[in-house]
Order: C-alpha cells, then structure tokens, then sequence
C-alpha cells in the first residue's frame, strides 16, 4: 500500500517518516562533532557531510509535503479529544516549519560567511545571501535556537506516541510502524 487511508499511512510517508527521524539525528551528531573538533582537515569534513545531509533533508521536507498534499494523512482515532487533535496538529505543523527554517537558516550561515562548499564533494551549493559577517552571527544563533526547538519538540512527540501506545493502547504508534501488523 502505497498511499495513505483514512486509517493508514502508506508505505511512502512511512519512509519519508523514518528516514528523516534517522537523517535528523545524524544530522544533530554530525553538527555537535563539526563544532566541537578541533581545527583539523576532519573537522572540515565533518562540515561537508553536515551541510550535504542538511540540505538532503531540506530536499526531503519539500517532497514530503509535496506527497502529503497529494495523499492527505489517515484521521485521528475517533477517542481523541478535540484539544489532543489540536496539539497534536500544531506540534506535527511546527515540526515540519522546523525542518524547513533549519537547514535554511544553515544555508543563510554559510553564504553570509562565505565558504563555499561541494554538497557531498560533487555539487555546489549556490549562495543565499551576500557575504554579511554580522548576518552570518545572526544567523548562527538563530540555527542554534531552531534546533534547541526542534529537540524539544521532538522529545514531546516521541513522549506523545509512548503515551498512545502504552496509556491509550490506541493504533496512534503502531500506524506509523513498518511493521507487518500494519498491514491490512
Ligand atoms: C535539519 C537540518 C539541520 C540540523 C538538525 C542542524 C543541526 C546543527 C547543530 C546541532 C549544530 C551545532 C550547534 C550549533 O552551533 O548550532 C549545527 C551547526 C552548524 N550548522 Fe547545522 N543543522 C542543519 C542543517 C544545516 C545546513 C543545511 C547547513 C548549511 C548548508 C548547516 C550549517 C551549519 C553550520 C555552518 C554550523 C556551525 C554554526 C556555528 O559555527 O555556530 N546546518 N547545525
Ligand atoms: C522515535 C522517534 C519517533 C516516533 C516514535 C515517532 C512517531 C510518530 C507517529 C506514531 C506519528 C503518526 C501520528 C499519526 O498517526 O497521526 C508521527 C507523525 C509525525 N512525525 Fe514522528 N516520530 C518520531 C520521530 C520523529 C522526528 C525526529 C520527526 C521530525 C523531526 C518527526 C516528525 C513527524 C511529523 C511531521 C509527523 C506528522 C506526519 C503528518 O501528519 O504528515 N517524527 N510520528
């Protein structure tokens, strides 16, 4: 099952899903590594490989959507309370802006500071912004407040499908699993 029920996600935003789950905590260890190591032709690399995956999830995040306006997502369980909808709408919602402004704001830093970089030592990225040093500062805060959000918020959203899972014993968790218990 490709597409997604009413009840169902489909196998396609399953893997947008998981794989970004799994790009985004690479992405957090390869940016701590870039910043914290030492001045070094490895810490240089570990910035090549940080903005390559930074800019693959951005790419990811567009077609996602692109996917979820074509094959909108199942309902939520009919148990679930106006405001539990509501919560969980606007969480879903500022994850994806997250996804977004993040790597964007990345993009904004390495153009303002002016290093040009090879995506994965084959493509180059193309700059955002004029050089601008107190921009690139700006910027730099700014995508460490973006990611300090978006681990926030994703702590509560793994804590929101726990509690589905072993509170409300509801399908919330296991309808996202690629598991063969989901399919029909
Ligand atoms: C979802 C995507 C991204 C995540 C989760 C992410 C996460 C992080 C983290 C955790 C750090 C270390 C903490 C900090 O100093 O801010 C960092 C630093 C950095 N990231 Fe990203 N990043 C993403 C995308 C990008 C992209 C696309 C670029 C560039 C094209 C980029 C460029 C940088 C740079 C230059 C730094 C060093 C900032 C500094 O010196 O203060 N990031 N990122
Ligand atoms: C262990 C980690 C994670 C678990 C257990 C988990 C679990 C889930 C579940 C069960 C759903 C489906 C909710 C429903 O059926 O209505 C969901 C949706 C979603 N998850 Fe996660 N998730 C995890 C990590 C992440 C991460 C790291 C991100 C992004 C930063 C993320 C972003 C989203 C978004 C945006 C949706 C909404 C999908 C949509 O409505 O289009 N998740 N997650």
């Amino acid at each position: 099952m490709l597409r997604n029920t009413t009840e169902r996600w489909g196998s396609i935003s399953k893997f947008f899903h998981w794989t970004l789950a799994g790009l985004i905590v690479l992405q957090t260890v390869l940016g701590i590594a870039a910043v914290t190591w030492s001045l070094s032709p490895v810490k240089l690399d570990l910035f090549v490989w940080h903005k390559s995956f930074g800019m693959l999830i951005l790419l990811l995040v567009v077609a996602r959507l692109i996917w979820r306006f074509l094959s909108p997502p199942p309902q939520f369980p009919a148990e679930m309370k106006p405001w539990e909808h509501w919560v969980a709408h606007a969480s879903h919602a500022l994850l994806y802006l997250l996804m977004l402004v993040l790597p964007l704001s990345g993009w904004v830093i390495n153009s303002a500071v002016n290093i040009p970089v090879d995506l994965f030592w084959l493509v180059p990225l193309p700059a955002i912004t004029q050089p601008n040093e107190s921009l690139g500062a700006v910027a730099k805060t700014l995508h460490l407040v973006l990611f300090a959000s978006l681990a926030l918020i994703v702590v509560m959203h793994i804590a929101a499908a726990l509690r589905h899972h072993f509170l409300l014993h509801d399908q919330i968790l296991i309808r996202m699993l690629p598991s063969k218990r989901n399919r029909p």
